[in-house]
């Protein structure tokens, strides 16, 4: 079914770009296009900025030939994941032209969750599927829960959604899944019956830990994060919108191992020496979460992280 019939609501969408700060005819990464809602907003806010999208879903490719008919030379889309961020600019870009913004937007977008077909909502019967990238060989969420172990099930569903009753559901999943395909509506009920008088949204973290395992989610994000210092240029921005404790734990950490704090950001030269790790300046209003009015109108932003580095200059 096509993308075209469905919305995505871009999440803190003023803030994320106030954030980017669009300067002149700068080159900006938009590594998580989706629907294009923040791409559009970047190359829309300055006439002479420059956008490389990349998206791994094939139903972006969809939405972004409508940008490069709108937009032409000043966007650039490529289906691929966000961790080959370097390899793909390589191709795209000569080598004196750095980078002066990468933005995540982490996840999946609405159009994805609601394509019938992709296996992604426990509302929607359909096949569990959940990659990202259901063109390529990796293994889909349906064959996870068929073939798995129990202590690997067991090991997926507590690592990555942190669900302290896995070991039921798991036990339940292994004795179902003897008679018969598990859906995505029979993976729910599974859930429910063990969970519904604990949870008002029982399935969320058995769903959240499938999805990042099928598509690595956690291990991508830790691998593109170790490359953007080399793609931005000095002063340069990495802002990324996370919507898990898991995903956002990684930006924390990665901006906390790598930063010198807004306060300390001036340093004098022996400091500066003694923190030759610190190749990024946070300061607030980072990090910051989606307003309440924003929570209201768009119940999915409303575990939105938005985080900030700028590139020092030293
Ligand atoms: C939350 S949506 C982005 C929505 C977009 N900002 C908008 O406003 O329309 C996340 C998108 O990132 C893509 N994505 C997630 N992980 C990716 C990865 N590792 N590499 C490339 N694309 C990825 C998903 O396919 C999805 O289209």
């Amino acid at each position: 079914m096509s993308n075209l019939f469905f919305y995505h609501e871009p999440v803190m969408l003023k803030e994320a770009i106030k954030m980017l700060a669009i300067d002149g005819d700068g080159v900006y990464i938009d590594g998580t296009f989706g629907n294009g809602g923040h791409t559009q907003v970047i190359l829309e806010s300055n006439p002479h900025a420059t956008v490389i999208a990349i998206d791994k879903d094939p139903m972006a490719v969809r939405k972004s030939s409508i940008f490069k008919h709108i937009y032409q030379e000043r966007f650039t889309f490529i289906n691929d994941c966000f961790s080959n961020m370097d390899c793909i600019l390589k191709n795209f870009l000569s080598a004196n032209v750095k980078v002066k913004g990468i933005f995540l937007d982490l996840g999946i977008s609405s159009v994805q969750i609601e394509s019938p077909d992709r296996g992604f909502s426990f509302n929607i019967k359909s096949k569990l599927d959940m990659r990202m990238d259901n063109t390529n060989h990796n293994i889909s969420a349906d064959e996870v829960i068929k073939n798995s172990k129990e202590k690997d099930l067991q090991d997926i569903f507590s690592r990555f959604g942190e669900e302290k009753l896995s070991k039921k559901i798991v036990k339940k999943i292994i004795f179902e899944r003897k008679s018969g395909d598990i859906n995505t509506v029979k993976l729910s009920r599974i859930i429910d019956s063990i969970k519904s008088k604990t949870s008002k949204q029982p399935s969320t973290k058995i769903f959240q830990a499938l999805r990042i395992y099928v598509n690595s989610e956690l291990d991508v994000l830790c691998k593109v994060l170790r490359k953007v210092n080399s793609i931005l240029e000095k002063k340069g921005r990495v802002v990324v919108l996370s919507f898990h404790s898991l995903e956002d734990r990684i930006v924390k950490n990665f901006f906390s191992d790598n930063s010198v704090k807004g306060s300390h950001a001036i340093l004098n030269e022996s400091e500066s020496a003694s923190k030759n790790k610190a190749i990024f300046q946070t300061s607030p209003p980072s990090p910051m979460a989606p307003t309440i009015n924003e929570q209201a109108e768009n119940p999915r932003s409303r575990s939105a992280v938005l985080r900030m580095g700028i590139k020092r200059s030293l």
